[in-house]
């Protein structure tokens, strides 16, 4: 059973990139309430108004900023003005990521570069600033002074043919959280790797292969925050994805190469199966 429930999330203040769209979308709806004050960014200034409207209509306080993660000095700067107009941050969400697909071809240069300049280089442009921050605020009653949710992937696990790029981004953002995590938890603040499976939304509507326990975004948002508020350092779902990626991972290297590589793009492949024969 899940912990908490939207209006007693216990982070009054809270920030979330990739908030004009799918999962980031639904967890900013899913934070909103009233007294919690939501920071909420993207690049569609359209969507990202829409989602502070549907916030507002919550009842919560909400500031929204456009700009391109890949952008370290706007970035930064979101995160230091949340010091001036709240006071502080409890919890940052780096959700925004981007993919493609390769239909088994090699990846495009410029797509391999947008990939890791997003989802790595781009969440660790805000997570980096927001270390400073909580570092120098006061802990809350449970001790803590902060947390951080980087939005990885059970892609991590796996290292999908038709989406090397992407696996790849996410195993390192994966693994740097957890590792930082260990050194982090002394100074109260913690870090949370988020991992889930499939989710319905506009990065995974392309894909025409079967994404098996696919979830809706409202559910997703539940489970990241849910296993944030566990403190659980690896927060991810639905588990017989994840083992089933896991045992993936556990196959010969040499495999991968006889596995058919799906068309399209979007978020983690399926975990490959073991070949035939
Ligand atoms: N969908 C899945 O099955 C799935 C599974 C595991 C993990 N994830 C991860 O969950 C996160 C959210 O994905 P989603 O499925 O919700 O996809 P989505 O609907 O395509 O949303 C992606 C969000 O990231 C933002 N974004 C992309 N590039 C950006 C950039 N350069 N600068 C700032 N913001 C940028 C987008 O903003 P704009 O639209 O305003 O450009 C959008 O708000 C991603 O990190 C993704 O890898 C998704």
């Amino acid at each position: 059973m899940m912990q908490g429930s939207k209006a007693t999330w216990p982070w009054p203040r809270a920030a979330i990139t990739g908030a004009s769209s799918g999962l980031g979308a639904a967890l900013a709806l899913e934070l909103a309430a009233p007294g919690r004050t939501l920071h909420l960014s993207g690049r569609d200034p359209a969507r990202l108004a829409a989602t502070a409207a549907a916030c507002r209509a919550a009842g919560a306080t909400v500031a929204e900023t456009a700009f391109d993660v890949r952008d370290a000095e706007a970035a930064a700067a979101w995160i230091r003005g949340m010091v001036g107009s709240t006071g502080g941050l409890d919890l940052l969400v780096a959700n925004a990521g981007t993919s493609a697909g390769t239909g088994g071809t090699r990846e495009a240069p410029e797509a391999v570069a947008r990939i890791f300049a997003v989802n790595l280089t781009g969440a660790l442009n805000t997570i980096m600033p927001a270390l400073d921050l909580m570092g120098a605020q006061p802990p809350g009653p449970d001790g803590i002074r902060g947390r951080v949710a980087a939005i990885a992937s059970i892609a991590a696990f796996t290292a999908s043919p038709g989406a090397p790029a992407y696996c790849a981004s996410k195993t390192a953002l994966q693994r740097w959280t957890e590792a930082t995590d260990a050194t982090a938890r002394r100074n109260g603040i913690r870090l949370h790797a988020v991992c889930p499976g499939f989710i319905r939304t506009p990065m995974t509507a392309p894909n025409t292969f079967p994404m098996p326990f696919l979830m809706e975004p409202e559910r997703a948002a539940r489970l990241t925050l849910a296993g944030v508020q566990k403190g659980r350092a690896r927060v991810v779902f639905p588990w017989p994805l994840y083992a089933a990626a896991r045992l993936a991972g556990a196959l010969p290297v040499s495999w991968l190469s006889r596995l058919p590589s799906k068309a399209g793009s979007g978020a983690p492949e399926p975990p490959p199966p073991p070949p035939a024969g």
